[in-house]
Order: structure tokens, then C-alpha cells, then sequence
């Protein structure tokens, strides 16, 4: 890194998906466009997130979305920009967002070849208060000569081709799995500019962290139980972190090593976390990172989920980690 104040070589988010895509001489440079696409949503959003309160950004849009749950201005202006965005790359074919009930067919004027999922504002009950929120994002390619419909949605999580999120935190960051690798880029609010600060991410292989929402351990399995008693015994006690907002705690257990986990619960048999843009992104960022993802009996990117917005119990982290709750799950099951 240069001593000057600013490093006149610095490897910003543009310049690096550029670089990648030369690493694939026949790319056409589309996942390159689409990606950028992606950058300019985050970008704004993050300016939204940091002047939410003074521009009365904060508080209920007045609607409720597909699942229930109450909508906010700020997720309404991220999911906008997220389609706009992703509309006008001209790679797309087919957006699903949570925010939307059914799928978004790009028009045939500007179709690609690609299939992104999104959440594009995470952790909803934390944006008035001002603590750590996220967007997460997946991205599938469609094969020659595929019908263009909500089908193609359902696929396997091991078929992403990328994925990523961005973080709005005590400062604004991106983490991108592509090709094989994570990298993690600073928002350089001077410049306008993310910069890899971050390169190839490896999560620990074990941790000393477990992070879930304690508040529900009546209607937990008597594994998870077992599991989280375990993690308080002993001569050194695991610590405990939870934010609520998946992005913020996952990307806490990939610096840190550790545990999330978003179990079922008896009034939730699938959990809470929806597969295609909150699970298979995230699971695919902390595999690529070198841990692990389940959602307690095949790994989560092994599923292929038959509803737009299905939800999946799922146990991520440190690869150590998640083998003990794994083993504890199937003692159970014998
Ligand atoms: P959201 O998409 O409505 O924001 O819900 C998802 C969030 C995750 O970020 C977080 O992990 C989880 O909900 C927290 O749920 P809970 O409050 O039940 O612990
Ligand atoms: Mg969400």
C-alpha cells in the first residue's frame, strides 16, 4: 500500500471485476456489466441508509409484503433501485427480489443471459434504530435455449455463478464470491469508490462465537438445545453474538469464525431465512470462504427449492462449527 493518502494503484471493486473477466477469454463481459449494475444499487443505497433520518426515510411505507412482514420506505427504495439497476444492465432475464411476490421478466428489448435473486435491504427491523443493516444478492446463468420463466428460479444453490452482499455498517463494504474466491471492498466515501481491503477471505476453521436468536429456545429442537447448552459449558464458554440482521452476523462469523444459525422452531418448521436470496447467497459466499453451510441435513447449496419464496432452517460458519451441530442433529436422529 502507498504511503500517499490516497493509493494512486488502488485495486477498486470496478477494476477488479474487470480483471477477473479477463481471466475467461471467451467472456462477453456481461456478469462484468451486471455486477457494476449491482455496485451503483449498493452505492445509493448506502447514501440512503447514512441520510435516512434527516431526508424521513425512516418508518413503514404503509404496505406488507408478500411474507407478511411490514414494509419500509428505505426497503422500497432499495428494492427500486435494485431492479432499475439490474433492468437497465441489459444481462438479466428473470429477478426475484423479496419484495416482490412473483418473478420480474426482464422485457425482450433488454434481456441477458442471467437470473439474479436479491434481498435488497436485510434486517428490516433494524433500520430505524440505526443498527447494521445489508442488501445480499445471488446470480445464475440461464443455458441456451431455456424457456424464460419463473422455473428457471428453481435450481440448485451450487449453480450460482456469483454472489455477494454489502454491508452498511460503521462503514459500507461489499463482499463478492467469484471465481472461486471472496474479496471484500471498502466503500471510500471520498473517492465513491469500493477498494479491496480484504482480499480472499478465509473463514477460521473453528471460532469461539455462536450467534442465534436465544429468545426462542422453548421451540427449538432438543439438538439446537443441546447444541447451545454445550457452547456454555466448559472452561471456555463460547461467546455470544446476534444482531438480527443475517448479513451483519454472517460477515462477523467470517472475520471472527464461529456459528450462525437460523433454526426451525415449533411454530417454524423451515426457520425464517428464505432460500434464494438470503440462504443460497450466503451459503455460497461462506463455502467459497473456505466453511461451511447446512440447513441440518444436506448442505444447503445441495437443495433445489420449489417455491419462489421457501424457507430453510441453516446452520453457517466455521466448517469445525458447523460438524458439531451436524453430529449432534443426527445423534438425535438415530
Ligand atoms: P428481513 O428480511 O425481514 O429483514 O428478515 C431477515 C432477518 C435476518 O437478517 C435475520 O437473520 C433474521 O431476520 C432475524 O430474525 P429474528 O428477529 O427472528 O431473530
Ligand atoms: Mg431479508
Amino acid at each position: 500500500m502507498s504511503q500517499q493518502p490516497i493509493d494512486t494503484n488502488c485495486m477498486t471493486l470496478t477494476r477488479f471485476f474487470l480483471a477477473e473477466q479477463r481471466k475467461n477469454p471467451a467472456a462477453t463481459g456481461d456478469l462484468t456489466q451486471l455486477l457494476t449494475s449491482i455496485q451503483s444499487a449498493v452505492k445509493a443505497i448506502s447514501a440512503a441508509v447514512r441520510r435516512a433520518g434527516i431526508s424521513q426515510l425512516f418508518g413503514a411505507a404503509g404496505n406488507v409484503n408478500v411474507q407478511g412482514e411490514d414494509v419500509k420506505k428505505l426497503d422500497v427504495l432499495s428494492n427500486e433501485l435494485f431492479i432499475n439497476m439490474l433492468k437497465s444492465s441489459y444481462t438479466c432475464c428473470l429477478l426475484v427480489s423479496e419484495e416482490n411476490e412473483t418473478v420480474i421478466e426482464i422485457d425482450t428489448e433488454r434481456q441477458g443471459k442471467y437470473i439474479v435473486t436479491f434481498d435488497p435491504l436485510d434486517g428490516s427491523s433494524n433500520i430505524d434504530c440505526l443498527v447494521s443493516i445489508g442488501s445480499i444478492f445471488g446470480v445464475f446463468k440461464k443455458q441456451e435455449g431455456e424457456k424464460v420463466d419463473e422455473k428457471l428460479a428453481f435450481q440448485k444453490g451450487r449453480n450460482l455463478v456469483a454472489s455477494g452482499y454489502a454491508l452498511y455498517g460503521s462503514a459500507t463494504m461489499m463482499v463478492v464470491a467469484l471465481n472461486n474466491s471472496v474479496n471484500g471492498f471498502m466503500l471510500d466515501p471520498a473517492i465513491g469508490e469500493f477498494i479491496l481491503t480484504d482480499p480472499k477471505m478465509q473463514i477460521p476453521s473453528r471460532g469461539k462465537i455462536y450467534s442465534l436468536n436465544e429468545g426462542y429456545e422453548n421451540k427449538w429442537s432438543p439438538a439446537v438445545k443441546e447444541y447451545v447448552k454445550g457452547k456454555k459449558e466448559g472452561p471456555k464458554p463460547y461467546g455470544a453474538r446476534y444482531i438480527g440482521s443475517m448479513v451483519a452476523d454472517v460477515h462477523r462469523t467470517i472475520k471472527y469464525g464461529g456459528i450462525f444459525l437460523y433454526p426451525a422452531t415449533a411454530d417454524a418448521p423451515n426457520g425464517k431465512l428464505r432460500v434464494l436470496y438470503e440462504c443460497f447467497p450466503m451459503a455460497h459466499i461462506v463455502e467459497t470462504a473456505g466453511g461451511a453451510a447446512s440447513t441440518g441435513s444436506q448442505p444447503m447449496l445441495d437443495l433445489v427449492p420449489s417455491k419462489l419464496h421457501e424457507r430453510s432452517p441453516i446452520f453457517m460458519g466455521s466448517k469445525e462449527d458447523v460438524a458439531d451441530i451436524l453430529a449432534i442433529i443426527k445423534k438425535h436422529e438415530e
